[in-house]
């Protein structure tokens, strides 16, 4: 696997594989990597793309500071681990690579904007369409690989995707679940035991519970949150 660790590397490399026609598959990732993200290579792999594993904690998408900082990282177990599906290339772009004016957000997509997740989290949708499009500008894959764990993310990146013509084909994958039926996911990294998970568990549910007052079932289909896309059928 090759390891790049700016974009000069990656330029380099995307200079080289272009010229015979090879098609690039882009999984954006913050790292922290497990199962669901090493399915979404593999799931690129099968199509034949040259496979791209992007990893950068995104500052722009946390609403809590101390939340950035303690998101874990692991470069090493990071590489060993897409190393074992064979994964083409891994990509640490630097900072100011993907934030060439400042690190600050852009509000691009306005749909879907008014409801769930946004509220809680406001600018976070922001943060992340604004380094997933700096990433698509240095990358530029033919396909990108999405969990539809992140079910509200992946329709704010189709929206993107279309609002600005790119001629990138978005691939969801359905998410991988650990044996409790959770859906894999790197925050559930700094848990340090299952007390945190029964609180973290608690908060969720209050939370859907407060949300289920207010909302239709279909809004909340439409953008699921923590609802994924496959909880539909046991909602209804
Ligand atoms: O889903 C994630 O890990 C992040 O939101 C993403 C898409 C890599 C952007 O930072």
């Amino acid at each position: 696997m090759k390891i790049l660790e700016n974009k000069r590397e990656l330029d380099e490399l995307l200079a080289k594989i272009r010229t015979n026609g090879t098609k690039i598959g882009l999984i954006p990732t913050m790292g922290s990597i497990h199962n669901g993200h090493l399915s979404l290579v593999e799931n690129s792999m099968k199509e034949n793309f040259f496979s791209i594993t992007s990893i950068f904690v995104n500052p722009t998408q946390f609403n809590d500071l101390k939340d950035f900082k303690k998101y874990p990282q692991n470069k090493k177990q990071d590489i060993e681990k897409l190393n074992t599906v064979k994964c083409d290339a891994v990509f640490f772009p630097q900072i100011e690579e993907l934030y060439p004016e400042g690190i600050k957000r852009k509000k691009t997509i306005s749909k879907y904007r008014d409801i769930l997740c946004d509220k809680f989290r406001p600018g976070h949708f922001d943060g992340v369409t604004t380094v997933v499009k700096s990433l698509f500008d240095i990358v530029t894959p033919d396909a990108v690989f999405f969990g539809e764990k992140d079910f509200q993310q992946l329709k704010i990146i189709k929206e993107l995707i279309k609002k600005n013509n790119l001629p990138i084909q978005l691939i969801d994958c359905p998410s991988v679940r650990s044996k409790n039926g959770m859906s894999l996911s790197s925050r559930y990294n700094n848990f340090n035991t299952n007390l945190e998970i029964k609180e973290w568990l608690k908060n969720s549910a209050f939370l859907i519970d407060n949300l289920c007052k207010e909302y239709s079932l279909d809004e909340l289909y439409i953008c699921g949150g923590t609802i994924s896309a496959d909880a539909k059928d046991s909602i209804y």
